[in-house]
């Protein structure tokens, strides 16, 4: 089969990531988690001791990084510098850090840049983050904009990480100013996107919605 791009953005806890797996899993696609990506510079720079506010120096330790991410929808591991960071890069110092760290401007050209990489050599691949389909892949055949209530959000996210839900919707609300009002690449809806609001919707209709419209797209 040929090429085919979904670019699923949104907020977290909008069902992103599970969604982006069970569709590329489905479609026998390769899957890229970018927010993995930033997660693993954001641990490089904290256990390389700079300060967060010293840009310039945020931007050499992510460049000098050796970062490895896999495709495989089923799983992927991550690793920086041949440490295996899958667990760590989901701890509370790197999700408290990781906005910092993405708002940097050269950090963010390099990940977009790798981010093309991956999706020109993989072809067919469902790709999650924040700017895919506004600036990732502007091309994509799919471009999806997924949203759901803060209340929901939290409460997924405090599920999956066992967290207190009023400390999740405290961080979330957090990384959402902070991801929407940066001045590179914010977290933003593509014009072109369809906006799915998952409040009320089950992660198997999100999936059956999106393979639907891909089918109807040819
Ligand atoms: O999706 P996830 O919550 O893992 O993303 C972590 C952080 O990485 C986000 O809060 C955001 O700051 C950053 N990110 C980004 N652009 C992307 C993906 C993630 O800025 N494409």
């Amino acid at each position: 089969a040929g090429r085919c791009v979904v670019a699923v953005d949104g907020p977290s806890g909008s069902g992103k990531s599970t969604v982006s797996r069970r569709l590329a899993a489905g479609l026998g696609a390769r899957y890229l988690d970018t927010g993995a990506m930033y997660r693993a510079l954001t641990w490089a720079v904290l256990r390389s001791g700079v300060e967060l506010t010293d840009t310039e120096s945020v931007a050499k330790v992510a460049a000098e990084a050796d970062l490895r991410i896999g495709t495989d929808p089923q799983g992927y591991a991550v690793t920086v510098d041949g440490t295996d960071v899958s667990t760590a890069i989901r701890g509370a110092e790197v999700t408290a850090a990781v906005s910092a760290v993405a708002a940097v401007a050269a950090v963010r050209e390099l990940l977009v840049d790798r981010q093309r990489r991956v999706i020109a050599d993989a072809g067919r691949i469902v790709v999650e983050g924040r700017d895919i389909g506004s600036v990732v892949a502007p091309d994509a055949e799919l471009k999806v904009y997924l949203t759901a209530s803060e209340a929901a959000r939290a409460k997924r996210r405090s599920a999956e990480d066992a967290a207190d839900v009023a400390a999740t919707a405290a961080d979330l609300a957090r990384r959402d100013r902070l991801d929407s009002t940066r001045k590179v690449n914010p977290l933003q809806q593509a014009p072109d996107a369809v906006v799915l609001d998952t409040t009320e919707l089950g992660i198997d209709e999100v999936v059956a919605r999106l393979r639907e419209m891909l089918t109807e797209r040819g």
